[in-house]
């Protein structure tokens, strides 16, 4: 007799939970939910009520076994009110990454308050697209401009960016000018930022998150984060808000290359675990 969904479950959670899998319960769910193309709760109710299990779902548990990433696997990522198409060669955006989209949208905020209809944001290094989209869609009054280098990254951008009122530059984030780009009231970046000799431990962000999305370069992982900056610089407007994600222990180096620009309000934001892991600054000078 064919096995039932929930023998199935439990059998994939043991599989996951016996390869170091960090989520095995939901993992273990999700992968059947995509399957049969249920949500995780549909999935579950199922299970209960004695489905049969779906053809295909234990050589996806394999897979993840593997270690391969689940957004993989699945094709998608969720981010905010988005599922955004990820695959090999993009970086999948993080849960913590959602932070930065609520400090960018109260920054745009702010700057609506203060008179500006459409204010202008960029993101540095968008990768799937993630930060850019996520405020476009949350904030429509806002004009959104993406940055992305790397050409296998800019597979998926392309991908989840096409229709969108997103505008993507598809160059090296260092090389945007205020007379190419436009200036701006918002510049948003997840750089590359992880100290060179920090090698992920997870398989899954160690071999499948693309080097070039995780390095940030000069040993403590800073040349990166710092060209950012350098970036705002040019094409910020006075007063403009600069908002960037970082390690835990680049909290001190962060706030030091800000200050030695001549950025001022240097604010240290909490991911929802509490760890110190976003700083925003603003651009010296009045807002016009
Ligand atoms: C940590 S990932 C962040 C991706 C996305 N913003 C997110 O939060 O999920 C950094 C991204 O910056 C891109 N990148 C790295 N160096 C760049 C550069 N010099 N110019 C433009 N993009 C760059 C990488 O390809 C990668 O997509």
């Amino acid at each position: 007799m064919p096995d039932t969904l929930a023998q199935a479950l439990a059998w994939g959670r043991a599989e996951l939970a016996r390869a170091g899998v960090g989520s095995p319960d939901a993992d273990a769910a999700l992968l059947a939910a995509h399957v049969l193309g249920l949500s995780r709760g549909d999935t579950e109710a199922r299970a209960i009520l004695g489905a049969p299990e779906p053809t295909g779902y234990r050589d996806l548990v394999r897979r993840r076994a593997g270690r391969e990433p689940l957004q993989h696997i699945t094709g998608t990522a969720p981010f905010r009110q988005l599922d955004l198409a990820v695959g090999p060669g993009v970086f999948v955006p993080r849960p913590e990454t959602e932070l930065l989209v609520q400090l960018a949208l109260d920054h745009a905020h702010a700057w609506r308050e203060a008179g500006e209809l459409h204010p202008a944001v960029i993101d540095l290094g968008t990768g799937s697209g993630a930060i850019a989209l996520a405020v476009a869609t949350e904030d429509p009054a806002c004009r959104v401009t993406a940055v992305e280098r790397e050409p296998a990254a800019l597979e998926w951008t392309r991908r989840n960016l096409a229709g969108t009122a997103v505008r993507l530059l598809e160059c090296d984030y260092r090389d945007v000018t205020p007379e190419a780009a436009g200036r701006f009231r918002v510049v948003v970046t997840n750089p590359p930022y992880v100290p060179d000799r920090e090698i992920p431990e997870d398989p899954e962000v160690r071999d499948y998150d693309p080097p070039t999305a995780l390095y940030g370069g000069d040993g403590a992982g800073m040349r990166l984060p710092c060209a950012a900056m350098d970036t705002a610089l040019r094409v910020l407007r006075p007063g403009g808000s600069f908002i960037m994600e970082h390690a835990e222990s680049q909290v001190h180096l962060v706030a030091h290359a800000l200050a030695e620009r001549g950025f001022r309000d240097v604010e240290l934001h909490h991911d929802l675990t509490g760890r110190p892991r976003a700083t925003t600054a603003v651009l010296a000078g009045t807002r016009t």
